[in-house]
């Protein structure tokens, strides 16, 4: 029999409803056991008395150990006393597999063990609510784009381009050739730009990242819009309207979830346009005023970004920097031929760069030499220098990673937690 979800109880008092899913919790205090059930959408308190469901089926009940599988009939009550305000008075339970030894207690376990066992980490509570908000960021980037008049057209994940510099790259073998997993969906972006206008691309990128840190997967997912006859300006715009809905639609639906991950949700309802523009050498004026030995022209590492990003109480744009630590395909500043018309937007609370972008080289001789600069293949970049031969326009873009993003929103220490199965350094079981 078909049952129904706990997130619907309340449509459901005073009725009997099935209810199918896995014991949390069990509480047994002589002739009632008082049950906690989970079923993907919510948690249910259910009581089963032995004067109700009888000596045989309460007997099995008392069997039924955390993770236990199991079907509940019963009539739905309102009960203030209840977690989530409803109770079941079960009239039939049935287990449909007794779980061994639950390894996550809710004691605490270290990092490791959780992560070895991410599989059945995702059940607990904090894991829901990280993973459910995740679901709505992408919701809200999609959104956010669709209505906004941008196609989606997808870019392949089998490459023959380095897109990001040729140190982070996974080589593999296609057939006689020899392929990358894509870094970026942007060439192939700039390409349907000039097909559709506007455009945007949404799926996994990898990167073998050598390095542990607190912001590195080796694969993330990126959402990258593209806009033909947009300039770095345009792109300023559209990441601070993008970053602000999406803010707004997670704080409209996932309130909820925030309470449980304890998130500071005042932080949040700060984001709001427009926001702070500064320059690359203004933050690396910044930076050194607080001490921090960069000197102008050093790429940020993870330290800078988190004290500029602390600077701020919403996300901070910083632009043009020096085209020479940036890659291949940026457009040069006319008025300053060393700065490169790109941005990196750094989310606040430290937690630093979630947007990279700006605009693309659009002429076909500059881009060639670029490629050759960069010591990259032209014969791999032939597809993309046509984008230059044949009704060549300005264009811009930029790609957003979503663990970066659902890891400040969530208010969390680390992207491990914000993908359901995180690939990592040496990290690639479960
Ligand atoms: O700044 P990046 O390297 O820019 C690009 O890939 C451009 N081609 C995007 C474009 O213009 N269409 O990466 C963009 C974003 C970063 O800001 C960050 O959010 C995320 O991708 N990112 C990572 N996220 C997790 N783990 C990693 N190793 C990441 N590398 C980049
Ligand atoms: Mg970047």
């Amino acid at each position: 029999m078909a049952g129904i979800y706990i997130e619907e109880v309340a449509r459901h008092v005073g009725q009997e409803v099935t209810i199918q899913g896995w014991l949390r919790h069990r509480r047994s205090s002589g002739k009632i056991h008082f049950l906690i059930v989970r079923d993907g959408t919510g948690d249910l308190q259910a009581v089963v008395s032995k004067a109700t469901v009888g000596e045989e089926q309460f007997a099995e009940s008392a069997k039924l150990t955390q993770e236990s599988s199991l079907v509940l009939t019963g009539t739905l009550r309102q009960d203030a006393r209840a977690q989530g305000g409803y109770e079941l008075d079960v009239t039939q339970i049935r287990p449909l597999q007794i779980a061994e030894p639950f390894p996550i207690q809710p004691k605490e376990h270290g990092v490791g063990f959780l992560m070895e066992h991410r599989h059945l980490w995702l059940r607990s509570s904090r894991q829901h609510a990280v993973l459910r908000i995740r679901h709505e960021i992408i919701r809200a980037c999609r959104n956010f784009f669709d209505e906004r008049g941008f196609i989606l057209v997808d870019a392949p994940i089998f490459t023959p381009n380095a897109c990001e510099g040729t140190t982070t790259l996974f080589q593999t073998d296609y057939f006689d050739e020899k392929a990358y997993l894509t870094q970026s969906g942007q060439l192939y972006g700039e390409a349907t730009a000039a097909a559709f206008g506007r455009v945007y691309c949404f799926g996994p990128t990898f990167r073998a990242e050598k390095s542990k840190t607190r912001r590195h997967l080796t694969e993330f997912w990126m959402v990258e819009p593209e806009v033909a006859f947009a300039e770095l300006a345009d792109m300023m715009a559209l990441a601070e309207a993008f970053l602000s809905h999406i803010v707004e639609q997670v704080l409209a639906t996932r309130r909820a979830e925030l309470a449980v991950l304890e998130r500071d949700v005042s932080k949040l309802e700060r984001i709001k346009p427009p926001f702070p523009r500064i320059t690359y050498e203004e933050a690396v004026a910044r930076l050194q005023q607080k001490g921090n030995p960069i000197q102008s022209g050093d790429d940020f590492g993870g330290d800078e970004e988190t004290l500029l990003s602390n600077e701020f109480d919403r996300p901070a744009i910083v632009h043009r920097y020096p085209a020479a630590i940036k890659a291949f395909y940026m457009q040069s500043d006319p008025l300053r031929p060393d700065l490169a018309l790109c941005m990196d937007v750094l989310a606040p609370e430290g937690y630093g760069e979630i947007i990279g972008g700006g605009q693309r080289i659009h002429e076909h001789d500059k881009l060639v030499a670029r490629i050759h600069e960069h010591k990259l293949p032209e014969e791999a970049f032939r597809w993309y220098l046509d984008i230059r031969k044949f009704g060549s326009v300005p264009h811009a873009g930029f790609g957003m990673g979503i663990e970066r993003a659902v890891a400040w929103i969530c208010g969390l220490e680390h992207v491990r937690e914000t993908i359901p199965f995180p690939r990592m350094l040496y990290k690639l079981y479960p």
